[in-house]
């Protein structure tokens, strides 16, 4: 069966970002000129998803107004004659299906998807983490959604990182079972690096089953006092093999301030209206500050 169904968990506080993001969600900080969550919708889209949830907290209304129609601003783009401003954000309230449930407690990433058990009812699903931007050709979830329909199991996507950053990431061991895909035989949350098993990091796209949501429900808490996804993912396993899958593309972290710079300025650099008189700025930096790498 296709995954029509995708959860967002967007309830996180930002700390990562703060002061910027003290008075608005962080998944609305734009990179060039579109919010970070944006970019996930759309890769989520183009993959096939056409009901997406997100998993709110306090203080994220400024999410479902974007999501939404803007009755002033279209009145006022239309009476001015702003055509395509107007179309574009008439295009943003309707380009997919938005639902929201509340995580009324910050007790992790795994019960934020608990939240999600209602409304994904009996059927696989997908999870994006806002925090990960990935840009490829064809859509990192769709990259897995391939290797689901062909396998029929849970996948993960994994990525190769520095072993001195292990310690930020759920770390997957597994035996490689074809083409980027491995099996994946134990996981581990945020391991110190002389206890993880690799440095295939799971990065946040997830095509899940609805059995881990019982899993989910009896869970102690882990890593941090919080009820996290790897450690349902871990009891997940002692029923049935997850695929761990190395997508195609670039990833940038974009929940860090300095992974949020590197992805604006290489996506500034790729769009056709920036990149000219954008690459002659950077370039003159670079040569005026002797920023050149020896
Ligand atoms: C979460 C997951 C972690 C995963 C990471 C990917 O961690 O808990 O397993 O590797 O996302 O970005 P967070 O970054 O929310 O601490």
């Amino acid at each position: 069966m296709p995954i029509k169904k995708a959860v967002l968990p967007v309830a996180g506080l930002g700390t990562r970002f703060l002061p910027a993001t003290k008075a608005q969600p962080k998944e609305m900080l734009p990179i060039v000129d579109k919010p970070t969550i944006q970019y996930v919708v759309e890769e989520a889209i183009k993959s096939g998803v056409d009901d997406f949830l997100f998993v709110t907290g306090k203080d994220k209304r400024a999410l479902e107004d974007y999501f939404d129609h803007s009755g002033e601003l279209e009145r006022h783009l239309s009476e001015k004659g702003k055509t395509e401003l107007l179309e574009l954000v008439q295009t943003i309230a309707s380009m997919c299906q938005v639902h929201y449930v509340r995580q009324k407690k910050p007790l992790g990433l795994g019960h934020a998807v608990y939240c999600a058990r209602q409304h994904v009812g009996n059927e696989y699903f997908a999870v994006l983490l806002g925090d990960d931007l990935v840009i490829s050709e064809v859509p990192c979830l769709r990259q897995m959604m391939d290797v689901h329909e062909a396998t029929g199991k849970p996948v993960i996507a994994i990525r190769r990182v520095p072993h001195q950053n292990v310690s930020s990431y759920g770390i997957i061991a597994g035996k490689p079972v074809g083409d980027r895909t491995w099996e994946i035989t134990d996981l581990v949350e945020k391991p110190k690096p002389e206890d993880a098993p690799s440095d295939l990091a799971v990065i946040g796209r997830y095509i899940l089953p609805p059995d881990i949501f019982p899993i989910l429900e009896n869970l102690p808490p882990g890593v941090g006092g919080e009820i996290q996804l790897t450690d349902a993912l871990r009891e997940l396993l002692k029923k049935t093999p997850i695929i761990g899958y190395e997508f195609e593309g670039i990833r940038y972290d974009v929940g860090d301030p300095k992974g949020f710079l590197v992805a604006t300025v290489e996506i500034a650099l790729s769009r056709d209206d920036l990149k000219g008189d954008f690459g002659k700025y950077l370039g003159r930096l670079v040569r005026e500050r002797g920023l050149l790498p020896e």
